[in-house]
């Protein structure tokens, strides 16, 4: 049975989808079965695998009617990983506001994952930037959280926020633990991340990865046209950061 990781923090930006993929890419690439869920109704992660103009069934079809399977993807790169992704695009938001009304609203995505996690080593589920019926469903569907952060003063409050909601899921979720916190775009050349990432490591001591990623412009020029890091040259330094996150990761779980 695979191993179910929700990678979740309300706030924006702080690097969630792209840990995801490049997490699940580094996996992938050790040899391990990956499915890669894009729970956000931007599709970020969707387009991180240059799937952008899809067309076809989306998470939302399946979180809507229980009877729709789970669309999957197959992500293939020439130089990269080969796994699988369940895409999202902007019809998860009206999915969202709709799934309200449904019964057994919380535990959609966890029931659609129960038929095929077992095929896969890990399934990773991207969320969206809230708190949320989607991020819910992720936590709720999930055995482990990992918390991408900024290393910010204001990301603090943020991660106290998130394990008060982990804490709440655990009623219908008694199995969800927090796997780690990632400082996720760390500039340590900026006197306020280093200040704020030892805070985290002595407040939240082995809970936050020993791996940094560090912030990097390729990072971001590789997600802009579509490719994981693996595919992108010049970005050899970041795959050794999720390399090296990954190795960490199958460590702890
Ligand atoms: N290590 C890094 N170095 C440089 N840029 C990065 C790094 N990690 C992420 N980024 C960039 O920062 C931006 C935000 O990252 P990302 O989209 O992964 O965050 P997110 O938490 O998923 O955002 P949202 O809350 O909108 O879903 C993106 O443009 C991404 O390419
Ligand atoms: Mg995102």
């Amino acid at each position: 049975m695979g191993v179910i990781i929700a990678v979740a923090n309300q706030k924006g930006g702080v690097g969630k989808t792209t840990t995801t993929a490049n997490l699940g890419a580094s996996l992938a690439t050790h040899g391990s079965r990956v499915l890669l869920v894009d729970m956000d109704p931007q599709g970020n992660l969707t387009a991180a695998f240059g799937q952008g103009a899809y067309e076809g069934p989306t998470i939302a079809d399946a979180l809507m009617d229980r009877k729709v399977r789970l669309p999957i993807v197959s992500v293939e790169e020439r130089d990269g990983p080969a796994l699988h992704l369940v895409p999202a695009s902007l019809d998860l938001a009206t999915g969202e506001a709709s799934l309200m009304n449904k019964l057994g609203r919380e535990l959609r995505l966890r029931d659609q994952l129960g038929g095929i996690s077992d095929r896969y080593d890990f399934v990773l589920i991207d969320t969206p930037p809230s708190l949320g019926l989607l991020t819910i469903n992720a936590l709720v569907a999930a055995d482990r959280v990992i918390i991408p952060t900024e290393a910010r003063f204001f990301s603090l409050q943020g991660l106290q926020m998130l394990q008060e909601s982990i804490e709440e899921i655990l009623y219908l979720n008694p199995r969800l633990k927090l796997l780690g916190i990632v400082l996720s775009k760390y500039d340590r050349r900026l006197k306020e991340e280093r200040t704020v990432g030892t805070y985290l490591r002595e407040h939240w001591g082995n809970l936050v990865f020993k791996t940094e990623i560090g912030s990097n412009s390729k990072v971001l020029e590789a997600a802009s046209v579509g490719v994981s890091i693996f595919s992108y040259s010049g970005a050899e330094r970041a795959v050794g950061a999720y390399r090296e996150l990954a190795e960490e990761v199958a460590a702890r779980v």
